[in-house]
């Protein structure tokens, strides 16, 4: 019987996924959030098996509905803290093949660190504690953390590399950042037969090209990008932008902007590293930035530039703690993860922007 092109084709489809998707199990805690969701997209994506666990404070469930729109699969998803030691045993019980972990779950605004400070320390350090405690018994190799440039305070040079002096950090957020790395190197240190890849982000913004997952603030933005696309949207009346006396060409504050599915990348050519073994140490460190600068100013333009829409601002004081300009080196990582930011500023802006109208569409925003 001669069987028809198309049955092949599928036939052969069918084969090499399932192939694809022997690359192995992946834990991803805080699937559910804003980088986490990319993330979980882009691991299914290049054929890992993800499960999520998390514990829907800063997300919802139907997150998990909206990665399968875009992938096709469904990840499986358990509500389960990473501060409950005793579900999280139960969890690698049940799943004993996990090959990775990576490490979203934590909280994360700054301002409330500052107000709460023993809620951050306990949710973020004690999170990470119980995941390395159980790693080496359920023979997880390695974890992938979520840590952020916040930990150069303002660098001395830039852009900056990851050699930078650490700095004191300017809130309990940031310091759970630098005391979480710190965690890890002293783990591994005392010979605990796991690895890490640190994963130092800049400032990600944006949006999945198909508006299906995105940011989602609860109340008032704390973030430049959230604020300025509910500003465009009509739910603020105006974006504070806070200082423009910075010493900057215009004034204002410069951050290095990364795509959050570029960002989202970075951790799958991480996963791939560490699980076949191409680490050159048992704890590495890499910026993950697009190595370009831009002010505040530039980014409101570039977000009228791209999406046509005006967008209604005044200038204001400047926001204790922040830092003057900061932006990566990004060449430790592109040289050594294969890795680099792709996407451009206008098509990032655009994704928040489809996000934001994506959001208005469904009565949430
Ligand atoms: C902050 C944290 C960083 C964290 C990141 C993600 C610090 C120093 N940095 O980055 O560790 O990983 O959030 O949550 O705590 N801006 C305005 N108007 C606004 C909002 C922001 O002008 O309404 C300005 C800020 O002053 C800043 C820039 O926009 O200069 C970016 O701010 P934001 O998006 O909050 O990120 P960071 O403060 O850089």
């Amino acid at each position: 019987m001669k069987i028809p092109l198309n049955i092949w084709l599928f036939l052969l489809m069918k084969k090499s996924y399932k192939k694809e998707i022997m690359k192995g199990k992946i834990l991803v805690t805080g699937g559910t959030g804003y980088i986490g969701s990319h993330t979980v997209v882009e691991l299914q994506n290049s054929g890992y098996e993800v499960l999520i666990i998390d514990n829907l404070s800063n997300s919802g469930a139907d997150i998990v509905d909206n990665i399968e729109k875009i992938t096709g699969i469904r990840p499986e998803f358990e509500k389960l803290d990473c501060l409950d030691y005793e579900g999280l045993e139960r969890f690698f019980q049940k799943h004993e093949d996990i090959k990775a972990i990576i490490h979203f779950a934590a909280s994360k605004a700054v301002g409330e660190s500052v107000e709460k400070p023993l809620l951050y320390y306990r949710n973020n350090l004690v999170s990470l504690i119980n995941l390395l405690e159980l790693m080496p018994k359920y023979h997880i190799e390695g974890i992938v953390f979520s840590s952020s440039c916040t930990v150069y305070g303002q660098p001395d040079q830039l852009p900056v590399t990851e050699q930078a002096p650490i700095k004191k950090a300017e809130s309990p957020y940031g310091n759970t950042k630098q005391i979480n790395e710190e965690i890890i190197q002293d783990t591994v240190k005392s010979g605990a037969p796991i690895k890490s890849i640190l994963l130092r982000y800049f400032n990600p913004i944006g949006a999945h090209p198909s508006a299906h997952i995105g940011e989602l603030p609860i109340g008032v933005p704390q973030n430049l990008v959230p604020y300025i696309t509910q500003t465009a949207m009509g739910i603020r009346e105006k974006l504070s932008v806070f200082g423009d006396d910075y010493n900057t060409p215009d004034g204002s504050a410069i951050r290095d902007f990364i795509n959050v599915v570029d960002l989202a990348k970075a951790h799958v050519v991480s996963i791939d590293r560490m699980l076949s073994n191409k680490q050159k140490e048992q704890v590495e460190v890499f910026n993950i930035g697009t190595g370009k600068g831009l002010s505040v100013l530039e980014l409101i333009t570039a977000f009228e530039k791209a999406t046509g829409v005006k967008l209604n601002y005044e200038i204001t004081n400047r926001r204790a703690g922040d830092i003057e300009q900061v932006w990566a080196d990004p060449e430790y990582a592109n040289k050594e993860l294969g890795w680099k930011a792709e996407t451009s500023i206008e098509d990032t802006l655009r994704s928040a922007w489809n996000w934001q109208k994506k959001l208005r569409e469904k009565g949430i925003q």
